[in-house]
Formats: C-alpha cells, structure tokens, sequence
C-alpha cells in the first residue's frame, strides 16, 4: 500500500522517528535518586486513572533502554523523540542536581547515537516535581523559572550531543486538562488556576528557549503543541460563534503569543481572568524558534453550548465516522489543514508532526503477531496528509509516529494502546506490529525514492 503513497513529495533528508515520554514508559520510579513527580501523585489517587494503573513499572524503559533502541533500528527510524523527567535531574524542583539522574539521560543518548538515531530531546512532558506543585506548580511563577534552571542543567549536560531540543509538550493538556477539566495531574478544576496555569507555562517556554541557547549553541529549539481543526455543527451564528471560541480555547491561546500577536483578545475576555502579565513577558513568550512540533490525532465539531464550561461549546458526535479505539474520530485531512495553517497563518519556517498515533485493542495472536490493520491504515492516511501538506508549500522536516511502545496512556492507563511495538505489561516481551512494519515500509520506499 505504500506504493500508492506520494512518498516523493518529501525531501531527501526527511527525518521519520517514534515518539515516547519519560513517565509513560520508564518506570523505575524511586530509583537513583528521583522523586515523585504530579503524576505518581494523581495515578496513586484511587479513582483518577482507568484500573487504578500507575507508572511505577511501565515499560520498564529505564533499564531495557538498550533493546528499545534496537527496536528503532528494526524500524528503521532515524530519530526519537523522548522526553526528560524533571523529577529524576532535579527532584525538588530546584536545588540540588541529581548527577545518577543525569547519568541515565546521557547514557541513553550515546546509545542512540551510537545506533545511528538522533535523539529529539523535549523536557517537559508534565511530569512535574511534586514539590513544585506543593509550592503552587504552574500557578506560580517561580515553576517556570525553575523550567529555565532545570532545561539548563540538562542542554548543559547533553547539548554537546543533542542539537534538537523542546521545550514543553503540549502545554493546553498541562493548563486546560489538568487545571481545567481534572483529567489530568494536578487534576484542578479551577479557571483562574488553569488561565494562570497556561500563562506561566508559556513563559516557561519562553525562558527555558533562551536557557538552553545560553546552555548549547546551535541547538535546534522547538515547542511541541497539540490543535484540533473545528467545525461548527451548523451555519446557525450560535454555533459557528461556538467554533470561533473553541478555536480560540484550542488552539489562537496557544500559538498567538508564541507567534508575536500575544493573547488573543475575545479570550482573554471570555475568560474574564487577569493575567499574571509583567513587562517584557511577551517578549519572552515569543522567542524565535527554529521549528515547530504539531501533535495532531482529532478534529472536533462543536455546538453552541451557553450552559456548559468555559469556552461554552460542545463537542458533538458525528455518526457514522471511523474512530479509533481512543473514541476519537480519524481525519487525516484535519493533519493537513493544521500543517497549513501553521505555515500560512503562522509563518512558521520548519515544521514536524512530533506525534500522530493511533489507539486500538491489539493483543498477540496464536502465530505469535500482532496484527493491527487499522493503525497501518491510520499512519499510510496521515503520511499522506503530510505530503499533500509538503505538496502545498508546509515546510515539513519530519514526522514522528506516537508511540514507539504501548505505554502508560495516561487517566487511560495501559488498556490503550498505541504502540507500533506491542508490550506484554507481564512479561515486558516487547512484538513489532504490522502497523511498525508497515513504517519501516514506508520509510526505506521513501529513502528508495531519493536513490
Ligand atoms: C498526547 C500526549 C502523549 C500521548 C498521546 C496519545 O496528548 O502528548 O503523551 O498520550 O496524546
């Protein structure tokens, strides 16, 4: 099937990864030194995670780190996306630097590089120190200069070797979802928290941008953020004043002040929360960046809902549309459309899809595969929505698959899995999927169409 894909459409040096993070796969979780971060916290509170599961084990990445790289190789990938847990490098927070948690991070990367596999290093991908949160987490202002402190320590350390760098990992999951919705760690459901929340964790960025330019020459610095394309559900003005807000809650709040235009008016004023604001913070916020990352995976249709929670729009559920095992609609043409919209909106100069992935109830069969025919389906859509993109004018440098490994899927737990590699949680025996040969596939079909 990847033939009919128009692999040619990218570019030679085009690089094509898998992605994970740090508290979804590692486990390890009380050894050499680290600390609790928010999300041993919010997955040890009974009710909070599906099966009260909890990353104390996961993939138990921490000490099969070697046998995961050789599952990139198999792959073939040229790169990886990982994060780093702030609570191994610095487990209060600030203060006092945990060399034996430096340690892992670097041996780590001299074994991708050593397997050919250059590493892709974001560093916050929210598992905050719990003694920052105690303190306020992202409330305070003093988080996002520690974020600063913390992504010095590390640039400093492995900048020699890493020249791809993010900072935060879709930072409207950490303020809507965990200060907003309670899905997620802290787990507040507090609108002037999560407006702050966001806020700080936009500085942050900003902070921890020009830290790590001080730390690493020549890094490569990015933001990872999440967006949804949204319909109306009608032409009625209701709803379609209902998109324009979801698109504001979604997705102008997270690139207007990234992008120089600061925070978008109407929404500040929706949420009627005064911002934590001081001279120069946008400033800061808007650092030029080298790239950007979209994490795509749903669209969403919207209505009209003046009763229901900020932004008072509600998603409605489209009949008779594929989903995923996540219940989230599949439409590679929404991939498309951010991309573009990043490019001609934006003007964003470099761009990766820094995770796009699928979720469906795989299990192992009796011939020992795992075949998973609809995520196979699910990536050939999506690589093809980023050569239309490519095709278009997105200047697209590369696409990095969610997930390397079935992994702790947050208040989801382990019962969603979105790995290429299927993992036996009790054996930890890890089994490529069809779908992570179908991305080998593509990758050599896309090196061949270069030769
Ligand atoms: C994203 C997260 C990632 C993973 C995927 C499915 O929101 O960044 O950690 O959970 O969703």
């Amino acid at each position: 099937m990847s033939d009919s894909l128009d692999l040619a459409a990218f570019p030679a040096d085009f690089t094509w990864g898998t992605a994970t993070s740090a508290y979804q796969i590692e486990g390890a979780v009380a050894e050499d030194g680290r600390a609790p971060s928010i999300w041993d916290t919010f997955s040890h509170t009974p009710g909070k995670i599906d099966n009260d599961d909890h990353g104390d084990v996961a993939c138990d990445h921490y000490h099969r780190w070697p046998e995961d790289i050789a599952l990139m190789k198999r792959l073939g990938a040229d790169a990886y996306r990982l994060s780093v847990a702030w609570p191994r490098v610095v487990p209060g927070g600030d203060g006092p630097v945990n060399a034996a948690g430096l340690d892992f991070y670097d041996r780590l990367v001299d074994g991708l590089l050593d397997a050919g596999i250059t590493p892709n290093v974001t560093l916050y991908h929210w598992d905050l120190p719990q003694a920052l949160q105690d303190r306020g987490g992202w409330t305070a202002r003093e988080t996002a200069e520690h974020l600063a402190e913390y992504a010095s320590v590390v640039a400093g350390r492995l900048g020699d070797r890493v020249t791809q760098w993010a900072t935060l990992n879709e930072p409207l999951c950490s303020g809507w979802i965990g200060h907003l919705e309670g899905r997620m760690a802290p787990g507040l459901t507090d609108l002037t928290a999560a407006v702050h929340a966001s806020y700080h964790l936009l500085l942050a960025h900003g902070l921890a941008t020009r830290a790590i330019r001080a730390a690493a020459p020549g890094a490569q610095i990015g933001l990872v953020t999440n967006h949804s394309t949204i319909e109306a559900a009608s032409t009625r003005p209701e709803d379609l004043a209902a998109a324009t807000r979801m698109d504001g809650h979604t997705n102008r709040w997270w690139l207007d002040p990234v992008y120089g235009r600061g925070f978008p008016a109407d929404m500040r004023e929706l949420y009627g929360v005064e911002l934590p604001e001081r001279p120069g913070d946008l400033d800061t916020i808007a650092a030029p960046l080298d790239w950007h990352g979209l994490n795509y995976y749903f669209p969403a249709t919207v209505t009209d809902d003046p009763q229901g929670p900020v932004p008072y729009a509600r998603e409605v559920r489209l009949p008779d549309v594929p989903r995923t095992g996540m219940d989230w609609q599949i439409d590679a043409g929404g991939l498309e459309a951010l991309l573009l919209r990043l490019t001609d909106d934006y003007g964003v100069r470099k761009l990766y899809v820094t995770e796009n992935g699928s979720a469906f109830p795989d299990a192992v069969s009796p011939d020992g595969e795992v075949h998973d025919p609809d995520r196979a389906r699910y990536l050939e859509q999506h690589v093809g929505a980023c050569a239309r993109a490519v095709r278009k004018g997105a200047p697209l440098a590369g696409y990095y698959a969610w997930s390397l490994l079935d992994n702790f899927e947050w208040a989801y737990g382990y019962d969603k899995r979105f790995g290429l590699v299927h993992v036996d949680y009790a054996t930890q025996a890890r089994t490529v999927k069809t779908s992570g040969r179908r991305y080998a596939d593509i990758i050599r079909a896309h090196r061949q169409s270069h030769a």
